[in-house]
């Protein structure tokens, strides 16, 4: 009997088959496909420092961004930077522009040196940045992707304490419960937002700007996901993480798929615990805003996730409890499906997947026209196919 595929249930003499067998990225690569790291990357980056994006309207910006749960960190006419609880950088900045859109990611370099080894390999510059220095980069999507060292972080904000869980069979274990005479009431108000966690990036050319972040940055891939019946194809998407060797890091700091388009698909932020996730959500769902898709618990990360759209459609993740990976974790190999996105929660809607947008047409249209990007027709299908499996 395959021990994975059968779960003996204590006292049930018939063995439950695991309904999430062949879901999970349990199993690894096979001979000759992506090893998911590179052998010999310029740098390897420490974390996701900020992200940078545009809006015509800042007040609007920050009106939606404090009820998600960011606190100001600065603001002026044309700049508005956003912090988490955490001690950190600023983890949004939020330019004046003409139009909403997501411009690019901004990492944190392990060691000033690498900012100079990083502007050999790619002809850039060095320069002053906030009481630091960062240099920019192009990656093979075009984002200008910002890598930044030695800016003085903000200090920690007090922060609300995850809730007190009577969990366990406390009575056997004699250490009584954790809330004895107390109840449990989490408000519905704006989250606190601990810290950024990820971002997640559409590409029309995943293979290229998938080797540049392993090769450049030396990020190492946690999970591939392949387009189902096209594992001879190599990924279609990568959950990517920072290599730190021995300390655990986030599942994933950039996700990047194979898109008809290259866009921003979403950014996510860590809350304390699932209270925080679920009665934040309470609040924003009474002051209007769009909801995309949770509660629910992801596959690849395991994160409890809740997805909301801002007034521009720009899509936000609070979450808790992901998955953190020391360096000694390959990647695992699953196929894509909107189904196979979590564990538990409702059905991917399409407001989450972007099905529901007619732009995609035109963009599919678009793409398999153009030259010099991976979608041709057969991965269409797969991606059309994937979407509403
Ligand atoms: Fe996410």
């Amino acid at each position: 009997m395959d021990q994975d595929t059968q779960l003996q249930v204590q006292g049930d003499p018939e063995p439950v088959r695991d309904p999430h067998r062949s879901l999970h990225s349990e199993t690894g690569a096979r001979p000759g496909e992506h090893r998911g790291r590179s052998g010999n990357p310029l740098v390897k980056v420490a974390g996701l420092a900020w992200l940078e994006f545009e809006k015509p309207d800042l007040d609007r910006a920050e009106r939606f961004y404090a009820d998600f749960g960011f606190t100001v960190a600065d603001r002026t006419p044309e700049t508005l930077l956003l912090r988490g609880q955490w001690a950190s950088n600023a983890c949004l900045v939020v330019r004046r522009g003409p139009r909403p859109r997501f411009v690019g990611p901004a990492f944190q370099a392990a060691a000033r040196d690498d900012l100079d080894r990083l502007a050999r390999g790619s002809a850039g510059t060095v320069t002053a940045h906030w009481g630091g220095h960062g240099m920019l980069m192009r990656d093979p999507s075009g984002y200008p992707v910002r890598v930044i060292h030695g800016i003085p972080e903000l200090a920690a904000l007090p922060e609300r304490a995850a809730l007190p869980m009577n969990v366990g069979d406390f009575g056997q274990l004699g250490t009584g419960p954790v809330r004895a005479n107390a109840t449990q009431r989490p408000a519905r108000r704006p989250a606190q937002i601990q810290r950024l966690g990820h971002v997640v990036l559409g590409t029309t050319r995943f293979g290229a700007a998938l080797d540049w972040y392993l090769d450049t940055l030396g990020l190492i891939v946690s999970d591939f996901l392949y387009l189902d019946g096209q594992r001879d194809c190599g990924p279609a998407m990568a959950f990517i993480r920072c290599d730190l060797g021995s300390v655990p890091s986030d599942h994933h700091t950039l996700a990047m798929a194979l898109m008809p388009q290259t866009g921003y698909l979403h950014s996510a932020y860590q809350l304390t615990d699932i209270d925080e996730v679920a009665a934040s959500g309470e609040y924003l769902r009474e002051q209007g805003y769009r909801h995309a898709w949770g509660l629910g618990r992801h596959i690849q990360g395991s994160q409890i996730f809740d997805y909301w759209r801002d007034p521009d459609r720009l899509m936000f993740e609070h979450y808790t409890d992901g998955d953190v990976f020391d360096c000694t974790m390959e990647p695992g190999w699953a196929p894509l499906s909107a189904s196979g996105l979590a564990q538990w929660g409702p059905k991917a809607t399409a407001e989450f997947t972007g099905t529901n947008d007619p732009r995609v047409v035109v963009a599919a249209i678009k793409a398999l026209r153009d030259k010099g990007n991976e979608i041709d027709l057969h991965a269409l299908r797969g991606l059309i196919k994937a979407m509403g499996s």
